[in-house]
């Protein structure tokens, strides 16, 4: 049973109080914290945004979307009335420089009735047009200046290229200290993310081989069934490369390929993370079309239903050139490896909802096995399965049953619901409690996001200044378009579609 961990007190003030994220992710996980009794026993939410509204009226609001949104489905009236207890609401305009103070004098009187200045959790659930206005109108207020005690969470996407999120980085560095800074991806709060970095590093097995002598190639997949929903006017600025790769494909990469840090602390594994991010070799103008695809989906059936393309999209413009799939080849020019192909693929309205990273192993160096023996050998390979059905594969060759010898593949799985029988927190509920407890390991750091952002700069500034000819040319529910299939295969690679876990025991032929 979790028990609380005894953190001083904590008031959160969610600015974008009644916005998507609030409403979808945010306020769900404080209160699957708070039943868990992960919260601290003393803590205040406070709700801030334009709009009027009661104290009950916002808790009623939370309430429809907790009821909707938790994991644990409906609340119970004593359960919630406990954690709305803490809730209250404040009207107040963020775009615009303070006229008085009420949320310092409320922030002052939660203190006074608690009798100790507590620990103070700013985050920016605002969009990102806000951001600046918002960072500058707490710093006016007053009430973030305590390094110590005060935080600051901001969400992707943090700029919109190498320039802004500099200069972004810079409006807000100057105004909090970055040990205030917590930049939120929440890929990086998902238990399977988390755990590529125990897998690597808690077990002597793997790490001798995980290098360029032993792996052929690494595939890393986000693909998704779902479009861009009620986003598009979002997603138009966005596309698939900056909301999707830039963060967190390109997370997802560097802990699969990061060096073993020294210790678990903050700045020790983002510094090995950085080091990922600058050894990626920068891709030259004139090869972002061999290194680099996207596409669009057009309309097309998923589980027996025609969908929309994406230009038929609300808030979407219906000769809309956003790429909504990308797909890339990178090299990570380190001794590590050197020569390792690593290729990366997101998409929406794909066929199958995975997110996934395939580990290829080269041939065995020697065959000694006749070759009628081999003929359906297929090389080592590892999946490491953060979604939808968290868990590892991977494939080995066994003799196969019978008097000769035949060998074929096997599969060896890991399946986490299996070996542990509990629900895994939801990434905002890890990321969330982090921030209560001031650990910043699995936040990013200025010069991480910036390194990110020149990863893709190159692809970004080839593909505004090309547009692409064949768009819409993927349809709704299938793999994506087929230059990312050339994209892979010119290095003779094929892509891995997602694995299915079997539902019962470990082994499967
Ligand atoms: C968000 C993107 O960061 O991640 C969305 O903005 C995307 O477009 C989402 O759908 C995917 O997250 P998850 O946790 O559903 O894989």
């Amino acid at each position: 049973m979790p028990r609380n961990l005894n953190l001083d007190p904590v008031v959160i003030v969610i600015l974008g109080a009644r916005g998507d994220l609030a409403r979808r992710k945010l306020v769900p996980a404080l209160y699957n914290l708070f039943l868990d009794r992960y919260l601290p026993d003393t803590f205040s939410i406070i709700g801030v945004s334009r709009k009027e509204l009661s104290d009950e009226a916002y808790r009623q609001h939370l309430r429809e979307a907790v009821d909707e949104f938790s994991r644990r489905g409906p609340t119970k009236d004593e359960q919630w009335n406990r954690f709305a207890a803490n809730i209250t609401y404040l009207s107040e305009d963020l775009s615009v420089p303070p006229t008085g103070n009420t949320l310092g004098e409320k922030l002052a009187e939660v203190d006074s009735h608690w009798s100790k200045r507590a620990n103070r959790v700013y985050y920016l659930a605002i969009a990102p047009e806000l951001f600046e206005a918002a960072a500058r109108h707490l710093e006016q207020l007053g009430v973030c200046r305590d390094c110590t005690r005060d935080r600051i969470v901001i969400e992707k996407p943090f700029g919109r290229d190498l320039a802004s999120a500099r200069s972004l980085n810079r409006l807000i560095d100057s105004l909090f200290a970055e040990s205030q800074i917590y930049r939120i991806d929440h890929y990086l709060g998902k238990e399977t993310v988390q755990n590529i970095l125990a897998f690597r590093f808690a077990n002597s097995l793997f790490e001798p081989i995980w290098n360029r002598r032993y792996i052929d190639h690494v595939q890393i997949t986000v693909a998704e069934t779902v479009g861009v929903e009620s986003r598009g006017e979002y997603y138009e600025r966005a596309g698939a490369l900056r909301d999707m790769v830039q963060n967190h494909l390109l997370q997802i990469l560097c802990l699969v390929a990061m060096e073993p840090p020294v210790s678990f602390a903050a700045d020790e594994v983002r510094n090995k993370k950085v080091d990922v991010l600058r050894a990626i070799r920068p891709i030259r103008p004139e090869e972002v079309h061999s290194v680099a695809v996207r596409g669009q989906y057009r309309r097309g059936e998923m589980n027996g239903e025609t969908v929309p393309g994406y230009r038929e999209e609300p808030g979407v413009a219906p000769d809309s050139l956003t790429e909504t799939f990308a797909a890339l080849k990178l090299f990570v020019e380190n001794w590590r490896w050197q020569g390792v192909p690593f290729y990366l693929r997101t998409g929406k309205r794909l066929h199958t909802k995975a997110s996934e990273v395939t580990i290829m192993f080269r041939p065995a160096p020697h065959q000694m096995f006749p070759s009628a023996a081999v003929e359906s050998w297929q090389p080592n390979r590892m999946v490491i399965r953060i979604q939808p059905e968290e868990g590892i594969v991977t494939r080995i060759q066994v003799k196969q049953p019978g008097t000769r010898v035949l060998l074929g593949p096997a599969e060896m799985q890991f399946r986490y619901r299996e070996a542990f029988r509990t629900e895994p927190p939801e990434a905002y509920e890890t990321l969330l409690l982090d921030v209560i407890r001031a650990d910043a390991t699995l936040f990013m750091r200025a010069d991480q996001v910036e390194s990110a952002w020149s990863v893709i700069s190159p692809i970004l500034e080839v593909w505004d200044s090309v547009p692409p000819t064949s768009f819409p040319d993927y349809p709704a529910g299938s793999f994506g378009p087929e230059s990312a299939d050339l994209l892979i295969a010119k290095s003779g690679h094929s892509w891995v579609q997602p694995v299915v876990m079997q539902e019962e025991g470990v082994m499967k032929c």
